[in-house]
């Protein structure tokens, strides 16, 4: 969907990136990173700036060590350098079949390994900011690259500082990630944990189980690309799961109970997110809002499998995307009052096109 590029390019190596730098501020035109594109929304009108896909390709071993933020002091560890331009689950299924823990809940997930650290890519009970160790960047404003530590990226449910305070600064050429070697596999996401029906007190599974169980179940809700499928043509979750604050959270409870949308001894699904946040069901609002599955909206629609994925039938321009988006949008607010975040990288778009999307919530205060 979405209209071309002003300038594309591909880079190689960190050379070709620093070009095309100079190529963007020669003709004064934006600079637009491209992972695997399978998470952006491109407007219909293309994006005027030099569109550029980091192709840095390798993955190899950078020694052992103990980093990886978040993910606890678990044993020995393994550093594994990946290019940006590496496919993120070719990497998966290498540290799979090497017999390194740490990723395996990411399996099935299309994309880039560079982008990976800017959203802190996550899925059933892992991020990459558990094992994030270091991330290494051209920095635009000197053409030099930089190591950052993985500690230092900010990182929050689909959020880093790549995409706040960072945002534009950095190219990410390279992400070392600590594995655990011989580690066992992270079975914590109650669907997951029910797949893999794993006997009591017996030993975890092992991680290519793991990853056969996560792609099943994504493949189940038509998140793995597989051009046969109908509902294949989507960017995944269009909306981010709101995280309220416990007031505001409170406050979306009471709005749900007086909705009549229950049914008797019926539980909203409802996540501890730290801080006393509450992390709701983005998918189960929107259908609570009453947005069902397969909803069609001209030539885009919802997922026949999944409601929060906004999918392309065939020839949906993305207009008519957005129109749906906000029509899901506002049924949540107005009968909830929680206000829903589009997930993508909304790419090409006006400021004033896709403001009522990305704006701050109203009167549920949808903090971060
Ligand atoms: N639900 C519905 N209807 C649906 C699907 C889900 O009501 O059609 C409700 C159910 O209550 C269900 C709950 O939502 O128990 C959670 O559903 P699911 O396990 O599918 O997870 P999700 O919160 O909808 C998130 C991520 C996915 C990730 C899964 C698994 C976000 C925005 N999405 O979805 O990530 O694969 O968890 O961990 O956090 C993506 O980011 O593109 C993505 C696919």
């Amino acid at each position: 969907m979405g209209g071309p590029a002003r300038f594309f390019a591909e880079a190689a190596d960190e050379a070709a990136v620093v070009e095309a730098f100079r190529f963007a501020e020669a003709r004064g035109v934006p600079l637009f990173v491209l992972g695997g594109g399978s998470n952006l929304l491109v407007a219909d009108r293309g994006v005027d700036a030099l569109v550029l896909r980091v192709r840095v390709r390798g993955v190899a071993l950078a020694g052992g060590g103990d980093g990886g933020a978040g993910d606890g002091g678990r044993g020995p560890r393994v550093l594994v350098r990946a290019g940006a331009g590496e496919g993120w689950d070719d990497l998966v299924a290498r540290a799979v079949a090497e017999g390194w823990a740490g990723v395996e809940c990411l399996s099935g997930i299309p994309g880039d390994v560079g982008a990976t650290p800017i959203q802190n890519v996550g899925a059933y009970g892992q991020e990459v900011a558990g094992t994030i160790a270091e991330v290494r960047a051209i920095d635009r404003a000197t053409g030099a690259a930089v190591a950052i530590a993985g500690e230092d990226c900010g990182f929050g449910y689909r959020d880093s500082r790549f995409k706040r305070a960072w945002r534009g600064r950095y190219v990410i050429t390279a992400v070392t990630f600590a594995l655990r070697p011989g580690g066992a596999a992270t079975v914590r996401y109650p669907e997951l944990q029910r797949a893999l029906t794993a006997p009591p007190g017996g030993a975890p599974p092992p991680l290519a189980e793991v990853r056969r169980a996560v792609i099943a179940l994504r493949r189940g809700k038509s998140m793995v690309l597989d051009p046969a499928d109908e509902n294949g043509r989507s960017a995944g979750s269009f909306f981010m799961n709101p995280t309220l604050e416990a007031g505001a959270a409170a406050g979306a409870v009471a709005r749900i109970e007086a909705a009549g949308v229950l049914a008797p001894g019926e539980a909203i699904p409802r996540y501890p997110a730290g801080e006393g946040r509450v992390k709701l069901s983005a998918a189960w609002l929107i259908e609570r809002a009453g947005f069902a599955k397969g909803t069609r909206h001209g030539a885009a629609g919802i997922s026949t499998r999944h409601t929060l994925a906004l999918v392309n039938r065939g020839g949906a321009t993305a207009a008519e995307l957005l129109e749906l988006a906000r029509r899901v949008r506002r049924g949540v607010l107005d009968r909830f009052g929680v206000a829903l975040t589009p997930e993508p990288d909304l790419v090409g778009f006006a400021p004033g096109d896709v403001d009522d999307l990305v704006g701050d919530a109203p009167a549920a205060g949808q903090g971060r």
